[in-house]
């Protein structure tokens, strides 16, 4: 079942720090308002319907015309009002919001035009297993605490400091009551009220051209960026192809079935090796990993760690393809290739593909599963046991 995308663009500040009568999120920037950009970016991914602005009724004119300019401006529902701090403003969207039910929101600064689709996917798909996901990027300078004299105190080891930016993104319940729970206090940002109920939030990759626009300065970043990147390549760039090969051999030992392709295939031997050494899933668990950079099966499963004895291989390719969704990308297909003189192979490619669709959540149409024998030649030819080979293409997104 697809899960219902809503959105909260918070869009009531007046700017301050930026310091321009026209509130910032109705400058344009290569042709439309910076809220218009927003908007345009979300209606890719959910119903214009369910984007719900919060704006400042004194802005009703500039607001206007930022909807004329975005092709689904006029299905877009009516704008609500802001409150004193943005953390108000985010409650009454979120309120706006209730009535339709959305399975996940994901709530966003108008003052942040660059969102890509590709952090967009990211946070939706962190939502798959978390509560919380927020997009955010590494600290690059030394941090330093220093006291009221500006003397140095210490220096902040930076490699567990992230940058949050937005969309940040929740399962809707769980936010709209935390939201509830903690109206009238003051927070930044959203992620802070799950914190404060120590509820798991998750960083994913933020993008530098969703860094926020506050000062005039920034302004002129995201002109750069709007320049130097043309429509064409902002599609084109959207995804990039990656391809992984795998390749794994287990030894017959006594018994009397294999697992192969998480299939059980009578047999007058076993497989013997980690877990149930169902060497297909193995083969193809390891071409994942290569596709997307992460290692190989025994860095994530190590085969000495006493709790994979036995286990299902189902777990280590499950797993793969969870970081493959993490990443935000997806499974293009994957190809199986099965080495043996025996067992028979053909009559079970079609439960096997099954399977492996079934354990990848993608369609059968992209998996195949086949057989060779290697014409009675070396050791599967000599059945000491049975070798796999396989390829994968995954889509990443590029930021
Ligand atoms: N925001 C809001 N309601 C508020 C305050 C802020 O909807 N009461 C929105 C802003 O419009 C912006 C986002 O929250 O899109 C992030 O806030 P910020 O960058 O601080 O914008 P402003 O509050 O407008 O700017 P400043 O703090 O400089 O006045
Ligand atoms: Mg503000």
């Amino acid at each position: 079942m697809t899960q219902k995308i809503g959105v909260v663009i918070v869009a009531a500040g007046s700017g301050s720090r930026f310091g321009d009568p026209l509130p910032k999120q109705y400058h344009q920037l290569g042709g439309k308002s910076l809220l218009g950009h927003c908007i345009d970016c979300f209606a890719g991914h959910t119903s214009a319907d369910l984007i719900q602005i919060v704006y400042n009724p004194d802005h009703q004119d500039w607001y206007d015309s930022a909807i004329t300019e975005v092709s689904c401006g006029s299905d877009i529902p009516t704008p609500v009002t802001g409150g004193k701090t943005r953390q108000q403003s985010v409650l009454n969207g979120l309120r706006a919001l209730g009535d339709k039910s959305p399975d996940i929101v994901l709530i966003h600064d108008a003052a942040r035009p660059g969102i890509s689709d590709a952090v967009m996917i990211r946070v939706i798909a962190a939502l798959k297993t978390h509560v919380g996901a927020i997009p955010t990027l590494p600290v690059a300078d030394t941090i330093k605490q220093a006291n009221g004299n500006n003397i140095i105190l210490r220096t902040i080891a930076r490699d567990s400091l992230h940058r949050a930016q937005t969309p940040q993104g929740f399962i809707f319940k769980t936010i709209f009551d935390a939201h509830t729970q903690f109206e009238g206090q003051e927070m930044t940002d959203d992620a802070s009220l799950l914190e404060q109920l120590g509820l798991d939030v998750v960083c994913v990759e933020g993008a530098p051209s969703n860094d926020k626009i506050t000062q005039r300065d920034d302004f002129g970043r995201a002109q750069d960026w709007i320049e130097t990147t043309d429509t064409e390549d902002k599609l084109m760039s959207q995804e990039e192809y990656r391809a992984g090969t795998g390749f794994d051999v287990h030894r017959f030992a006594p018994g009397d079935h294999c697992i192969l392709c998480g299939v059980k295939v009578p047999h007058t031997a076993r497989l013997e090796g980690h877990s149930d050494a169902d060497v297909g899933l193995h083969t193809l668990t390891d071409a994942i990993l290569g596709a997307i950079g992460a290692g190989d099966i025994g860095q994530h499963f190590p085969p000495s760690d006493m709790q994979w004895k036995g286990a299902a291989s189902d777990i280590f390719l499950k797993h793969a393809a969870d970081l493959v969704r993490q990443r935000g990308g997806r499974i293009v297909n994957v190809d199986v290739t099965l080495i043996c003189e025996r067992p028979k192979i053909g009559p079970h490619t079609p439960e096997m593909r099954q399977k492996v669709a079934d354990i990848l959540a993608i369609g059968v149409d992209r998996v195949n599963v086949k057989a060779t024998t290697t014409e009675k030649l070396g050791f599967t030819g000599r059945e000491e046991g049975i070798a796999a080979q396989a390829a994968v293409s995954v889509a990443l997104p590029i930021t």
